[in-house]
C-alpha cells in the first residue's frame, strides 16, 4: 500500500545529529596549564561535530565527567605529583567511576622542570577510572612553547576522533 502524504514520515525517519563533547579539566594557578588546556580545546573544536568544554577544577563537577564523550586532564607539577585540587576532583569522583568507564582520555602537565612524574600521576588515574588512553601525554616545561601548544592541539584532535568513533559504536 502506498503511504499517503499525510502520514508522519518525519517521526519515522528522523535523523539525529548528536555533537560529541571533549571535556578539558585542568588546574592552573599561574596560567601555563590553562594555555595548554585551551590549545587542546582548539584542536578538538577543529573536528566537525565536536565541541569542547574547558573547566578549571573549582568550576567542574562529576556531572561534567559523566556527560562528556572524551576527557583531558591537566595539572601543574606540584612536588612530583598532580596539584591538590586535581587529586581532590578524582577523590570525589570515585562514586561515578562505573559511569565513565571506557571514555577516551589523555593527560598533560606544566612544570618548572622536565620530570614526567605529574603526568604519570594523572595517567594512573586514567587507569584507575578505567578510561581509554587516546593520546600520548604532554609534558610542558616553563612557559608553553609553540611546539607544546601544537602537541596539545593534536591531543584535542585525537580525543575528538576517538570520541566520534565511540559514539558510532552500537550501544549494549
Ligand atoms: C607548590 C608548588 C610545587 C611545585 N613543585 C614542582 C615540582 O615538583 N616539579 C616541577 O617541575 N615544578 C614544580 N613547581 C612549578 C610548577 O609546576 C610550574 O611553575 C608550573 O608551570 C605552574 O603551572 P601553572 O602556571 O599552570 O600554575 C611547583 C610549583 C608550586 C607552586
Amino acid at each position: 500500500m502506498l503511504k499517503s502524504a499525510a502520514q508522519p514520515f518525519s517521526k519515522h525517519y528522523e535523523v539525529r545529529m548528536e555533537m560529541v563533547e571533549v571535556f578539558v579539566l585542568y588546574y592552573s594557578r599561574g596560567g601555563r596549564t590553562e594555555k595548554l588546556a585551551r590549545a587542546i580545546a582548539e584542536g578538538a573544536e577543529g573536528v566537525e561535530g565536536v565541541f569542547a568544554a574547558v573547566k578549571r577544577t573549582d568550576y567542574a563537577t562529576g556531572v561534567d565527567f559523566v556527560d562528556c564523550s572524551a576527557v583531558a586532564f591537566g595539572s601543574p607539577n606540584y612536588f612530583s605529583y598532580m596539584a591538590g585540587p586535581m587529586k581532590d576532583f578524582f577523590d570525589k569522583s570515585l562514586g561515578i567511576r562505573d559511569r565513565v568507564t571506557g571514555k577516551p582520555a589523555a593527560a598533560f602537565t606544566s612544570g618548572g622542570g622536565s620530570s614526567d612524574s605529574a603526568l604519570q600521576s594523572l595517567e594512573r588515574m586514567i587507569n584507575s577510572f578505567r578510561l581509554e588512553k587516546a593520546a600520548d601525554g604532554v609534558v610542558s616545561v616553563g612557559e608553553p612553547s609553540e611546539a607544546d601548544l601544537g602537541k596539545c592541539r593534536a591531543m584535542g584532535v585525537a580525543l575528538a576522533r576517538a570520541a566520534l568513533k565511540r559514539a558510532e559504536e552500537p550501544k549494549e
